[in-house]
């Protein structure tokens, strides 16, 4: 019996298989935690329950051992998952000695060392399960609607994002580049079968450490025959739609276990705004306002109260360990007063690094230059002006990929969409009209300075039996990242690679 299954084995007895995420021990009494990977369920053994040598092999169980309880179901709204499980066999399954991964805080550096270990634990695993529903409601949107799932190669010789972030490979003598996108396969597939989407790894060698960079990503690549721009918005919107109310429906627990604000998701389910990228350039200089909102100065607001929360919280973290070195005080008011001063620390931490970043974002917001691309500040600044996500569309042709469709209306501006998400967690989702026009292709196929020749089957698909044609791109990790709200894109995936990091 798995313990997500327990509602339906109350007043049974029932064995669960797992390993102990806590234990405490009274006199005559242990009270295991055991997880099983579907959950969380407290364990109670007695000596009047699970006799002599079940207690026994209870007390000898240690953090992370492996083991099989056999026991009463009761239902008990207190405990974690809303069951207990009183037990009366104990059989130890495998030894953990000395585990690693302690409750206690320790350094980003130490735990991605300890990934394989840190994967158990509780904050992890809500993670690890929301990212399956994210993964899981995808594939359910798509198929729903008829699309037709393809697999782009991975080894490639197209760039397709830019040649300064490939990783370049030996193909049997021959360089070949892991695939940066599976967008231009994507597109001859939707020539093919109207609808596709590819959901595959994707590479990028990003030389820097960025709280959104990963070298190895998950990318979710649409492509629609016979959509212009307009339908790829609603088509984009649809899905991260789809996404939300799938994961607030199915991941209610793991949300509350990991913390997260669900109000932030929920005012997400509204029609996103759109806007050109000249609205959004002229709201990140602070030129339009947003429901009465300046960006620069809501930036500076926020910096006051920042700088005024951090004294705040200086002069009590002083105050807390006065109070300690002053003695007297007992062993369990110690204690709380440490977790608090532990806590204000860590906000303390958040708080310096917001300091430090505000004037950077403000500075930047000032300087943007019009016809730039977004940088990570510049989306910081205007997704913090909204509760849902925006959709940014008609960039300046010449900073975005070659395979952008002109506006034909005004042929400096490029198809383009980008989705950026709200709370400054930034871009998600990149697409976009396809150009297909051959000899526009062509212009900027030169103009980027790729191999015309590895390009020749792209151009064929304009050749014969063009049609207007939409994709987009939706960085599995991004979406993991802002739906659980972490600070930095490391933690969405299970193994993650970037740059400075490849093990475990
Ligand atoms: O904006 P990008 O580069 O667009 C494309 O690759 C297009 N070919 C997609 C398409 O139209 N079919 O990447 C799309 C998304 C980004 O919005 C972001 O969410 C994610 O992929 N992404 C990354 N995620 C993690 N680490 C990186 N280094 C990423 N680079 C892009
Ligand atoms: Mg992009």
């Amino acid at each position: 019996m798995y313990i997500e299954e327990l509602h339906s084995a109350v007043g049974k007895t029932v064995t669960l298989k797992g390993w102990v995420s806590n234990k405490r021990e009274g006199k005559g009494i242990v009270f295991i935690v055991l997880r099983d990977g579907s959950g969380y369920c407290q364990c109670v053994v007695t000596e009047e329950t699970a006799g002599t040598a079940g207690l026994e092999n209870a007390q000898g169980l240690s953090l992370e051992s492996s083991v099989e309880l056999t026991g009463l179901v009761i239902e008990d709204e207190k405990q974690i998952g809303g069951y207990e499980l009183q037990v009366s066999g104990v059989i130890p399954v495998g030894e953990s000695e000395n585990y690693p991964v302690s409750k206690k805080e320790h350094g980003v550096e130490f735990l991605m060392d300890q990934r394989h270990l840190w994967l158990r634990s509780t904050r992890q695993w809500a993670i690890m399960r929301i990212r399956n529903r994210i993964i899981y409601s995808i594939h359910q949107y798509f198929q729903e609607q008829g699309f037709v799932q393809m697999d782009a190669p991975i080894f490639t010789g197209n760039a397709c994002e830019g040649t300064s972030t490939l990783f370049e490979t030996d193909f049997y003598g021959e360089p070949a580049y892991l695939s940066q996108s599976g967008q231009l396969y994507g597109e001859a597939m939707a020539m093919a079968m109207g609808r596709i989407y590819t959901f595959g790894p994707t590479f990028r060698a990003e030389k820097s450490k960025t709280r959104r960079h990963l070298s190895e990503f998950w990318m979710i690549e649409p492509e629609m025959a016979f959509y212009d721009i307009f339908q790829n918005m609603d088509c984009i919107e649809g899905m991260l739609h789809a996404i939300i109310k799938d994961v607030l429906a199915h991941c209610a627990q793991e949300l509350k276990t990991i913390g997260r604000d669900i109000s932030l998701l929920e005012s997400s389910l509204t029609s996103f705004p759109r806007l050109t990228y000249d609205e959004a350039v002229r709201i990140i200089k602070g030129e339009q306002d947003v429901n009465g909102k300046n960006g620069i100065g809501s930036l500076e607001e926020e910096l006051r109260r920042v700088q005024l929360r951090l004294e705040e919280v200086n002069a009590e973290i002083a105050d807390r360990e006065t109070k300690i070195a002053s003695g007297g005080m007992k062993k369990g008011e110690i204690n709380f007063f440490q977790t608090k001063i532990d806590a204000l620390k860590q906000e303390k931490a958040d708080l310096e690094e917001d300091s430090r970043n505000i004037p950077q974002w403000i500075r930047s917001a000032r300087e943007f230059e019009y016809g730039n691309d977004f940088g990570g500040s510049d989306e910081t600044v205007i997704t913090r002006l909204f509760d849902s996500p925006i959709m940014v569309y008609d960039w300046p042709h010449a900073v975005k990929a070659f395979y952008l469709k002109r506006n034909p209306e005004n042929p400096d501006f490029a198809r383009g969409v980008d989705v950026l998400a709200p709370e400054g967690y930034g871009e998600i989702v990149g697409g976009g009209e396809r150009e297909t026009n051959v000899e526009l292709l062509k212009a900027k196929i030169t103009e980027h300075d790729l191999p015309m020749e590895a390009f020749e089957w792209y151009l064929d698909l304009r050749r014969f039996g063009a049609v207007p044609h939409s994709g987009f791109g939706l960085g599995l990790e991004r979406m993991v990242t802002w739906v659980c709200g972490l600070k930095h894109v490391r933690e969405s995936i299970p193994f993650p690679r970037m740059y400075g990091r490849l093990k475990p």
